[in-house]
Order: structure tokens, then sequence, then C-alpha cells
């Protein structure tokens, strides 16, 4: 596994970098005779990164040849506006004519969220044709980040979501959230071929610093346990949710990689 971690100024360099790296990894997927797969991230950080890809990046992509998934869900119908999928669909998805056929959504308009990662499971093992305990490797997956340290939907207190070492999905009733969610399980997390961590704002800088360089003895945050075997994970941050991280760890940054080269 290899991680690094870059430094933009600003929320629309960070969007562009981001943008960027979806291009460049899509561009040169793992089967060129199969389907270049591609995990959305929900919230509110990637959407100015689906607007840049659509407002820069859609000749650059042959996008018709991309099958879309989601890296998690609220348990709302898509029309809601707390929808990952509704966000993806109004802010990527149509504006590049991407058809249904060509994304695999979870099912949020359903009743439990257990029905509800079953049917997305399923989905996925007949996309994927994963045989019997093998999990899928996705090609990108795009992740954002929890002030909890949760990411994609696998919080701290969804302690059996977070256990899940089978499934390719799993969900969580978290008691403080107003949905129910549903997720990719850590197992299929970490067979992606590469992950890409969105971070963006001041609100992010205590637990990214507590990600990227604390110990936790109380254990890791779910963040933490993202650690593709054979995979490669870039952190893209803005200096707002950069600002807590150690002068050495942004001076070794600076020195590696810097904002020009992802
Ligand atoms: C979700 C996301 C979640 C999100 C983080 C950060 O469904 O909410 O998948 O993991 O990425 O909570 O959210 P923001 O980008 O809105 O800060």
């Amino acid at each position: 596994m290899s991680v690094s971690v870059h430094i933009f100024p600003d929320p629309p360099s960070l969007a562009e970098a981001a943008a960027r790296a979806v291009v460049e990894v899509l561009g040169r997927c793992a089967d060129p005779g199969g389907p270049c797969t591609l995990a959305l991230a929900g919230g509110s950080t990637p959407v100015e990164t689906y607007r840049t890809l659509v407002r820069r990046y859609r000749e650059a992509m042959a996008w018709g040849e991309v099958t879309f998934l989601q890296g998690d869900e609220r348990m709302v119908p898509p029309d809601h506006e707390d929808s990952n999928y509704g966000m993806a669909r109004r802010e990527l998805l149509s504006p590049l004519s991407v058809a249904d056929e060509a994304v695999l959504r979870v099912p949020g308009e359903m009743g439990s969220p257990e029905a509800a990662a079953a049917a997305y499971e399923a989905e996925l093992l007949r996309f994927f044709r994963t045989p019997p305990r093998a999990h899928p490797r996705i090609d990108l997956v795009l992740l954002g980040l929890g002030e909890d340290g949760h990411t994609a939907s696998l919080m701290p207190e969804c302690t059996r979501a977070l256990e899940e070492a089978e499934h390719l999905v799993t969900w969580c009733r978290p008691p403080r959230l107003p949905h129910p969610r549903v997720s990719l399980s850590f197992p299929v997390l970490n067979a992606a071929r590469e992950i890409v961590f969105l971070v963006s704002g001041r609100r992010k800088s205590k637990v990214l610093h507590r990600i990227l360089e604390a110990r936790n003895p109380e254990g890791l945050l779910p963040a933490q346990r993202i650690r593709p075997d054979g995979g490669r994970v870039r952190w893209l941050v803005d200096t707002d949710a950069a600002r807590d991280l150690s002068p050495h760890l942004r001076e070794e940054i600076a020195g590696e990689s810097g904002a020009d080269t992802i």
C-alpha cells in the first residue's frame, strides 16, 4: 500500500486535483476490456469535484465506459435532499449523460437498511461476477472524512458494520444521524486499486491530524482502517483541513509531492 498526502490552497484547487486524479485513474483502467469502476463519495465535499469533472473533463473521458457505484447511502429515496445518489445524479451523472444502467445504486427507498444492503450486494456480485468469498477490485473509490473519523458510512459507533469481514455491503442505524445508512464494507474498500480521500475545511483539521499523525490508543478510527493491500491511497486536502498537521509533516509533503503533482 502506498499513501500520499497533498495539500491544496483552497477548495477549487482541491476539486481540480481530484477531478484530474479521477480522469487519470479511469483513463488507465486495469482491465481495458472491461468497465472502469468508480465508487462515488457522498456528503458535500465531493460536489465541487463532480462539477469540475462536468465543466472541464466532459470530453477527457469515455464516460460511457465507466460503471458508477456508490460508496454509501442514506436510507432515503433518490429525490430526497439527503440522498447521495440524488446529489450524484444532479451534479455528475445527468450532466455527463450517464445512463441509469451504468450506475449501481443503493436502493435508499427500500424500507430497511438490511434489505437495501442485501439488494446492493446482490447487484455488485452480479456485476463483478465475483466468486464466493472473493472481493471485487474497484478501480477507484472516492471517500470523504467525517469529524468523528468515519468514512463512507462506517461510523465509529457502528461496531457490527465495522467488523463485517465477509459481506461486500453493510448497514447501520447511527443514533446521532437522521437516517439509517448503507455502506461498502472494509473488505471491499480495502480491495480497491486506488482510493482518493477528499477533505476540505477547518472543521476537519483536528480529525485529519488524528488520522494521519496521532497514535489513537483507544483504537483506530474507521478512516484509519482504510488500508488497501497493494492499493494506493491519496489524501487530497485543502490548507484549512491541514492546519493542525504538524510542521514536519507539512514540510515532508511539500518536499515530496507538493500540490501540483498528484
Ligand atoms: C455521507 C458520506 C460521508 C461523508 C463525510 C464527510 O454519506 O455523508 O459518505 O462519509 O463523506 O461525512 O461529509 P462532508 O463532505 O459533507 O463533510
